[in-house]
């Protein structure tokens, strides 16, 4: 009795095993099984599709108005024309090439270039076509008993001066050749070929009504040179040399509307006024100082530089020519 007792306890022990193993192993099995998810993920895919189905719907209206919104008509820019004088020196190429670049950046911009010269140089003229900008090529020499002489100081004479008369001769008399005669937006500016432009500089100048004003760096022996305003207009000029000449400024650090320009046919730069006082020859007529339109933040900005390149120094060339080995003349510097 008791064996058969024992047996059976040993079946069901044996048993009981039995399905505690297949559980294991079933529950085992399924560890590695893909679950079917539809069930718990079908909110998401719903919320999903339908999202999608507005960001359709709003892409599709946006394209709508997009499509029917009339274009909206800007105010056309003032066209500022740029007059620059420029003569042949070594150098000639290199400040054209980097003035043209700083200008290809300014929208609206037609640049009027004037030789110094009896006639069109082949190195202008072809800079000019390949730089891409809106331009007038000119040329007008200076006079003999006007021109710097190699060797002269350069502030002896005036320089530039015989040029910017021929830039404002040829601007007002094609500008008259246009519809809207003398009443033309536009804006002239004076910009000799050496010194550092910032792009900020042409959005000030812009919208200049008469004359504006703004600082200029790096000129008459001072950090800058300036005019200073209280209360939005120019009340003295920030200068070490001369304060009490009119306008004792220098030709980078002022624009002048085209408007006035054409009104006064007559005002030009004086080759015969005393040192330091061309800018104040062309602009005396023109404007007082207290009609001057601040720029460049009430004039505590420096947004042009009056550089100076330095003159190469061609000892070794002419060293080499001497004996017949100078640097090939048909390679354009
Ligand atoms: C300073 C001013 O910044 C000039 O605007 C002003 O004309 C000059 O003084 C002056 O008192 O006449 P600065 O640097 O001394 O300028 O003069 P440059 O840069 O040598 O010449 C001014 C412009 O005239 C330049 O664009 C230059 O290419 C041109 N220039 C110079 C000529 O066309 N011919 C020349 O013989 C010399
Ligand atoms: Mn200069």
């Amino acid at each position: 009795m008791a064996a058969r007792m024992k047996l059976k306890l040993k079946t069901v022990f044996v048993l009981y095993f039995m399905v505690s193993l297949m559980g294991l192993v079933y529950a085992l099995m399924q560890l590695g099984q893909r679950c079917d998810c539809t069930e718990h993920d079908m909110p998401k895919d719903r919320t999903i599709s339908r999202l999608r189905g507005e960001l359709h719907r709003f892409q599709e209206q946006i394209r709508k108005s997009e499509a029917t919104k009339q274009p909206q008509k800007q105010p056309a820019k003032p066209t500022i024309f740029v007059i620059t004088p420029t003569y042949a020196r070594l150098v000639q190429k290199a400040e054209l090439t980097r003035l043209s670049q700083t200008f290809l950046h300014v929208p609206q911009l037609h640049w009027i270039v004037v030789e110094d010269s009896p006639h069109k140089t082949p190195l202008v003229t072809d800079l000019l076509v390949k730089s891409g900008l809106a331009f007038t090529h000119l040329h007008m020499p200076t006079a003999k008993d006007r021109k710097l002489q190699e060797g002269d100081p350069s502030w002896l004479k005036p320089r530039g001066v015989e040029q910017r008369n021929e830039g404002l001769r040829w601007l007002r008399e094609d500008r008259r050749a246009q519809p809207g005669g003398d009443n033309q937006q536009g804006v002239v500016y004076f910009a000799d070929d050496d010194n550092t432009y910032s792009l900020q500089i042409f959005e000030e100048m812009r919208s200049t009504q008469r004359v504006s004003v703004w600082p200029v760096g790096l000129v008459g022996g001072m950090k800058y040179e300036r005019p200073v305003v209280e209360e939005g207009k120019v009340v003295r000029f920030h200068t070490g040399w001369r304060p009490s000449r009119p306008f004792p400024m220098d030709m980078a650090g002022f624009a002048v509307s085209l408007k006035l320009v054409l009104a006064n046919p007559e005002a030009c730069f004086d080759g015969d006024a005393p040192m330091g006082f061309l800018e104040s020859s062309f602009l005396q007529g023109l404007v007082t100082m207290d009609e001057l339109e601040p720029k460049a933040d009430n004039c505590s900005k420096v947004l042009v530089w009056h550089t100076r390149t330095e003159k190469p120094k061609m000892k070794r060339e002419e060293a080499l020519q001497a004996q017949g080995l100078g640097s090939d003349r048909a390679v354009e510097v």
